[in-house]
């Protein structure tokens, strides 16, 4: 029998309606257009305004889209992995609330968190349980209300950040396509620079956490911005040398979309031109764990059998890293 591979079969996505421009937001800080667009590549994003939806009302859409695109039931799904860092609670994991809104109920799940690289070390982790042959059907979708945890009052981050969602369907292949490689990294010294001050066990909500607008996220762009480019460069340079392969191989790049200079820099590290890179990040601005997939559900049309992919990312932890897919369909 041949070795199972763990094969994408099937994208879906969803982003809300309301858009916030650069035109808004220079109605409420002190940026202005030009300044977004020329260090960021961001023209808007989606935010879900409506109250009482939350990152659950994201993913749900977009895994429903999935099923519906392979025909399959919800019933019929046996994990959903989560990448999230803006869960609808602390507790309980948004994935057992997603699978409660589509009806998924033989089901299990859970969270992952890795900030913008959680949708690659979802993905990695989703296609071990379908390589070991213990699932046949499972669900990775990052989703993320960035809206929730982002300060409207601080120009530094305000403009970065979008809300969306996009999901996968994870299947066993046996003509040794889907995901080949995954090089994952991470290092925990990099949390002074990206990270949200309270909230969690170390600061726990309080009135004067309140008052100092600690539940944001929170970045130290720059230092970011510096390990970003090399952390993504590097990683992606990297697997594409354990696979013996050069830029000339590769049909696609699919960065995380943080920022366009990351991005450039990535591509031309590993010798792509701008035409094999997909960006979208001036239509959604930084959607965190939603980027990469949401790449793949704007350009699955023009994905072809066999195509080598690579998807890059690099995000808070500080996490990184890359993975090789050779596409399914
Ligand atoms: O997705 C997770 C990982 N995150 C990333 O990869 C993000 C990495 N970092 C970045 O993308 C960039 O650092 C930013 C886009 C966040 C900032 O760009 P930058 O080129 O690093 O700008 P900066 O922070 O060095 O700021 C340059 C200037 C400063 O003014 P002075 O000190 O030179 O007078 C800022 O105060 O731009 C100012 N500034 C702004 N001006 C207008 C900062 N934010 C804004 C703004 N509008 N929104």
């Amino acid at each position: 029998m041949n070795k199972i591979t763990a094969a994408i079969t099937a994208v879906g996505g969803y982003v809300p309606e309301t858009k916030l421009t650069n035109f808004d937001l220079e109605k409420m800080v002190d940026t202005n257009d030009e300044w977004i667009r020329t260090r960021t590549g961001i023209s808007e994003r989606r935010i879900l305004k409506e109250p009482g939806k939350a990152t659950s009302d994201l993913g749900a859409p977009a895994i429903l889209e999935v099923l519906r695109k392979r025909g399959i039931s919800a019933a019929e799904i046996e994990c959903i992995i989560c990448a999230t860092v803006t869960a609808d609670m602390v507790f309980p994991a948004t994935a057992n609330i997603i699978a409660d809104k589509i009806g998924a109920t033989n089901a299990f799940g859970f969270d992952l968190n890795a900030a913008c690289s959680g949708f690659l070390f979802a993905l990695t982790t989703g296609a071990a349980y379908i390589e070991s042959g213990r699932y046949k059907k499972v669900i990775v979708v990052g989703a993320d209300k960035m809206s929730a945890i982002t300060d409207y009052t601080d120009r530094n981050t305000c403009v970065l950040f979008g809300d969306a969602s996009a999901a996968v369907l994870l299947e066993p292949n046996e003509e040794g396509l889907g995901i080949q490689d995954s090089l994952l990294k991470s290092d925990g010294s990099g949390a002074k620079f990206l990270h949200m001050k309270a909230g969690g066990s170390l600061k726990p909500a309080s009135v004067e956490s309140v008052l100092a607008r600690e539940h944001y996220a929170y970045q130290e762009g720059q230092s970011v911005f510096k390990f970003a480019v090399k952390g993504m460069a590097d990683v992606s340079a990297e697997l594409l040398e354990r696979n013996q392969l050069t830029g000339d191989d590769i049909s696609w790049l699919v960065p995380h979309q943080a920022n366009l200079r990351i991005v450039d820099a990535t591509a031309n590290r590993m010798g792509l031109s701008k035409d094999k890179v997909m960006i979208n990040i001036e239509r959604y601005g930084n959607t965190t764990a939603a980027t990469i997939p949401l790449c793949l559900w704007e350009w699955e049309s023009k994905l072809k059998k066999g195509d080598n992919l690579v998807l890059a990312a690099f995000g808070g932890g500080f996490t990184w890293g890359a993975t090789l897919i050779k596409w399914a369909y």
